[in-house]
């Protein structure tokens, strides 16, 4: 069995393995051969001649909200007055607005509107793709999000990874009395765990949400009930979610805007992936993006993500998400290709099915209408996506 052959931790991310003049075959969805053009006799039944264009793995996006209801663009006036983030939570509005319209929204209207994100996903070159829960925080509708996710990965071409994230805010009921929510929030595991509905359980650790000993506690009794665990860590204020990340063993700490020299240092000696989602960032106008070049110096196996939602990245293209991470975090092309591939892989245990073009492995390919790598994060706010196949399906 092919377990895959690690992350790529710090300045390792430099090496991009690509080959010039390649050929790559499948047969019955699975590589069988990778290599230089002519080296070995293929006997194919089509031929697809990709002369001048880039091949790679599908790109693999560990961190997105796409099951929800409604949408925000309601916020976009209160956010141009200056209101933050925070702000319109507390008031009662952004998640909680999202937790709402996804409590109206049928279970059938839900799964409709989620495949119309996955299409788009797809359309841009992403095949595997890791989905939260957390717009119910309530049984019903957080299993709800759950089992669509659930019929999707069953049902649609693109591979759904599930997390449960019902400690994604604390509702109005529950306020100051956050722990008996996240007790709550625990007695789903059961069920959760019966109908294998979610791999990862997740928290949001911010000011006004969840402390970061709160969410310690959380997730240390998720992984006794046997889940990986994930994090919302230092988002918006830096609170230590980061350092709390790697002491506990998260398979990742995602966001990381606000971590620490500490913190950094931690999740480089840490088998922890850092998840970062600048595109967040950018869409809430903050400042101060996550140190992806001290992450990469203190040797963190750095992934990039969209975090697709409705309130603080609406957007499914996550090679839009490149071209941040290149001007903004300063990653260089080979750094971000292999975050959104390898190490996306690894932040969703996923290691040793998606993000590299390996014999054996599933066809999960995309061809671009580009002509080297560089060229994608370049030519920004476009799709450069030609076609995609995943099994060794034509799918786009
Ligand atoms: O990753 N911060 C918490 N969760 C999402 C936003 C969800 C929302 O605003 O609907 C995030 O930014
Ligand atoms: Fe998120």
């Amino acid at each position: 069995m092919d377990h895959g052959d690690g992350p790529i931790h710090g300045k390792d991310m430099s090496n991009l393995p690509v080959l010039e003049n390649a050929e790559i075959a499948w047969k019955d969805g699975q590589i069988i051969y990778i290599g230089q053009m002519n080296e070995q006799k293929i006997d194919a039944k089509e031929v697809i001649d990709c002369q001048g264009k880039l091949v790679t793995p599908g790109l693999v996006d560990p961190h997105t909200h796409v099951v929800f209801g409604g949408s925000r663009e309601h916020e976009v006036s209160l956010k141009l007055q200056g209101a933050s983030y925070l702000e319109i939570l507390e008031m009662g509005g952004g998640i909680h607005s999202t937790v709402s319209q996804t409590k109206l929204a049928s279970h059938d209207d839900l799964k409709k509107k989620t495949i119309h994100h996955l299409n788009r996903m797809l359309s841009f070159g992403v095949t595997t793709v890791e989905a939260k829960s957390g717009y119910g925080l309530d049984e019903e509708t957080e299993l709800k999000q759950l089992r669509v996710a659930k019929e999707l990965q069953a049902e649609h071409d693109i591979d759904l990874v599930s997390t449960f994230l019902g400690a994604h805010a604390v509702p109005k009921e529950y306020k100051g009395n956050e722990e008996a929510f996240l007790e709550k929030m625990l007695s789903l595991l059961d069920v959760i765990k019966e109908e294998e509905l979610a791999e990862f359980v997740d928290v949001f650790a911010e000011t006004g949400v969840f402390s970061v000993e709160q969410s310690r506690e959380f997730l240390l009794k998720a992984k006794e009930q046997g889940f990986n665990v994930k994090i919302h860590a230092d988002e918006i204020d830096p609170l230590g979610g980061t350092e709390m990340a790697a002491e506990i063993g998260a398979i990742s700490a995602d966001h990381l805007c606000g971590a620490s020299e500490q913190g950094v240092e931690m999740l480089g000696k840490s088998n922890t992936i850092g998840v970062i989602l600048p595109g967040t960032t950018f869409y809430l106008n903050k400042p101060e993006f996550a140190p992806a070049r001290a992450m990469i110096e203190h040797n963190v196996a750095v992934s990039l993500a969209t975090d697709f939602n409705p309130g603080s990245c609406p957007t499914e293209n996550l090679q839009l998400i490149m071209t941040i991470a290149m001007l903004k975090l300063k990653m260089t092309p080979e750094e971000i290709w292999n975050a959104v591939t390898i190490n996306s892989s690894y932040a969703i245990n996923r290691g040793d099915q998606a993000g590299k073009l390996k014999i054996g492995r599933r066809a999960d390919v995309v061809i671009w209408n580009v002509p080297n790598y560089t060229y994608v994060p370049y030519h920004f706010g476009v799709n450069h996506v030609e076609s995609v196949f995943k099994n060794g399906k034509l799918v786009v």
